[in-house]
C-alpha cells in the first residue's frame, strides 16, 4: 500500500465523491480507487443504485454510502448479446435527475468536510454534466485499458473514412494502421447494438475524459506506455495511470455475489502450476451447446480445472445443466463453483493458466499474477484486450471461431504441455515482475498516485 499523505493537512479533511457504473467489472476498480484515496486520508462518499447496494460493513470508518433512487424497472441488462451501449445511454438519462437531487443534498451536508471532487466512471458522462452544473470538479475513472480508449478515440475517424460500420464480412481481418495490432473485427464491439448507438456511447466516453480535470486509468506505464502517450496527446487533460488498483488497494471485497472460498482448499491439494482456471466474468454468457462443448473440452483435456459457472452464465429459459457423465469423467480433477475469489485464485500457486473472456479486470489480474491466458472475448473491450494478450504481451492466445470440444482440448494442451506454453509462461512472469515494481515505493504508479492526490488537494 502507498504511504499516508495527509489529505487533511489544510485543516478540515477533504472528501472525494465517487459514482461507479453499477456493474461488477466497474464497481471493483472504483472501490479499489476509493481504498487508495482513503488510505491517503480522504473521506469517501460512494453513490450507488438503490437496487445495487455495496456492503458498508466491508469498509472502515470514513466511508459513506448514498443511494440514488431510480424507478424500479430493470436498468441493468445481462448476457453477452444484450445491447449494453443502448442501456448505458438510457442509464445516463434516467439517473441524471435523481443523482442531481442526491448530489445537492450531499453538498449541503458536507460543508465541513468539503467535497474536493466527484470521480465518475467514464460511462457516466451524464453524471459528470450534473456535477458541472453544481460546480463540482470531476475526475474520470476509465476502468478499461489504455489500448481500448485509444481505439474509442479513433472510432469517429474510422466512421468518417467509411471503414465503419462494417460493410462486408470479408473486411473483418482488415488491419487498422495506427491501431496495430487491432483488426476491424476487434472494433465490432457488439452484434446487437446499432451503429449509431455505439457511436454515441463511445463519443460520450471520450467526451467525459476531455471534460474532466483528469483521467485515471487502471493500468501501468510499463504495460501500455505507447497507448498512454496517445491518450495524453488526444485528451488534453492530465492522465493518471495508477494501476493495478487491486494490488495497491487494501483488498476489501466489493463482490456482489458470494464468493465460494472452498475452492481455495481444493487448490491447496493440487500441484503447482497444474490447474486451469476458467471464468467469463460477470456479464458474458454462453448457450447450452457451448456449455456442453466447454464441459467435454475440459474433461478431455485431462488437465485439472476450476470452472466458474455463475447462475446466469447460460441464458436459457429451460433448465440448464452439465452433461451426463461429466462429473464421473472429471471426478477428483475438476471443481465447479458459482463465483470464486478470483484474485486469490489467480494468485494461488496451483493455478497455471486462465481461460478468460478478457474483461479488463480479469486480464489485469492475470497479468499481475503471471498467469498465461486462453482468450475467448465476447463483446465490448474484450476483443481488444485479447488481441493485446496475443500480439503485444504474448502471454496467451485466442480460441477463435465456434466453440468445440476438440478445439478446447488442443488449446489447453498448447498452454500446459507444449514449449509454446512455456514461453508464454515466462513472458507472463516477466510482466508480473513489472507490475510488482510499479507499485513499490518510487514505482511509476505510486509516483502518479502522489500527483493525483496533490491534484485533488488543489481543487
Ligand atoms: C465488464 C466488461 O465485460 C469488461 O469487458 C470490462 O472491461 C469491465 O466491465 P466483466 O465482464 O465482469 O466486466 O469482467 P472483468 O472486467 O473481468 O471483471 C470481473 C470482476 O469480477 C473481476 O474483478 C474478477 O476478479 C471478479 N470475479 C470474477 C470474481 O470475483 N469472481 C469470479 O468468479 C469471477
Amino acid at each position: 500500500a502507498g504511504e499516508k499523505t495527509p489529505a487533511s493537512s489544510r485543516g478540515a479533511s477533504r472528501r472525494v465523491l465517487m459514482f461507479p457504473l453499477p456493474f461488477q467489472g466497474h464497481i471493483n476498480p472504483m472501490m479499489q480507487l476509493a481504498d487508495v484515496l482513503h488510505s491517503r486520508g480522504f473521506g469517501v462518499t460512494v453513490f450507488h443504485l438503490a437496487s445495487n447496494p455495496p456492503d458498508p460493513a466491508r469498509r472502515p470508518a470514513g466511508y459513506r454510502f448514498v443511494p440514488v433512487g431510480v424507478p424500479a424497472d430493470n436498468l441493468l441488462p445481462t448476457g453477452s448479446d444484450a445491447d449494453f451501449a443502448g442501456a448505458l445511454l438510457r442509464i445516463n438519462e434516467r439517473l441524471q435527475a435523481p443523482f442531481q437531487d442526491s448530489l445537492r443534498v450531499v453538498l449541503e451536508e458536507e460543508e465541513e468536510r468539503a467535497a474536493a471532487c466527484l470521480v465518475v466512471d467514464s460511462n457516466f458522462r451524464g453524471m459528470q454534466v450534473v456535477a458541472e452544473r453544481l460546480g463540482v470538479p470531476t475526475l474520470v475513472l476509465r476502468t478499461g485499458g489504455a489500448a481500448c480508449l485509444v481505439a474509442y478515440m479513433a472510432f469517429p475517424a474510422l466512421c468518417d473514412k467509411g471503414v465503419l460500420p462494417l460493410q462486408d464480412q470479408s473486411q473483418l481481418d482488415m488491419a487498422l494502421g495506427d491501431l496495430q495490432p487491432l483488426r476491424l473485427r476487434d472494433l465490432v464491439f457488439s452484434a446487437t447494438t446499432p451503429h449509431e448507438t455505439m457511436s454515441t456511447c463511445l463519443e460520450r466516453i471520450v467526451e467525459s475524459a476531455r471534460h474532466s480535470s483528469g483521467l485515471i486509468l487502471n493500468t501501468f506505464n510499463d504495460l501500455e506506455d505507447a497507448d498512454l502517450r496517445k491518450i495524453a496527446d488526444g485528451a488534453s487533460v492530465p492522465v493518471y495511470a495508477i494501476g493495478p488498483l487491486h494490488k495497491i488497494s487494501t483488498g476489501a471485497q466489493s463482490s456482489l455475489l458470494a464468493q465460494d472460498r472452498t475452492c481455495l482448499d481444493w487448490l491447496d491439494k493440487q500441484e503447482a502450476g497444474s490447474v486451469l482456471y476458467v471464468s467469463f466474468g460477470s456479464l458474458a454468457s454462453m448457450d447450452q451447446e457451448e456449455l456442453v462443448e466447454t464441459a467435454w473440452g475440459l474433461a478431455n483435456s485431462r488437465v485439472p480445472f476450476l470452472w466458474v459457472i455463475r447462475p446466469n452464465l447460460v441464458q436459457c429459459s429451460e433448465k440448464v445443466g452439465l452433461p451426463d457423465g461429466f462429473e464421473e469423467a472429471t471426478r477428483g480433477r475438476g471443481m465447479v463453483v458459482s463465483w470464486a475469489p478470483q484474485q486469490e485464485v489467480l494468485g494461488h500457486h496451483a493455478v497455471g493458466g486462465f481461460w478468460t473472456h478478457n474483461g479488463w479486470n480479469s486480464t489485469l489480474e492475470s497479468i499481475c499474477e503471471g498467469v498465461p491466458m486462453i482468450c475467448r472475448p465476447h463483446f465490448a473491450d474484450q476483443m481488444i484486450n485479447a488481441r493485446y494478450v496475443q500480439e503485444v504481451w504474448k502471454t496467451g492466445f485466442e480460441l477463435e471461431g465456434k466453440l468445440e470440444r476438440d478445439k478446447i482440448k488442443i488449446g489447453v494442451t498448447k498452454l500446459f504441455d507444449q514449449a509454446e506454453g512455456e514461453v508464454m509462461r515466462q513472458r507472463a512472469r516477466d510482466l508480473k515482475n513489472k507490475a510488482t515494481l510499479c507499485i513499490k515505493k518510487g514505482g511509476t504508479s505510486q509516483t502518479i498516485i502522489d500527483l493525483l492526490v496533490n491534484s485533488i488537494m488543489s481543487f
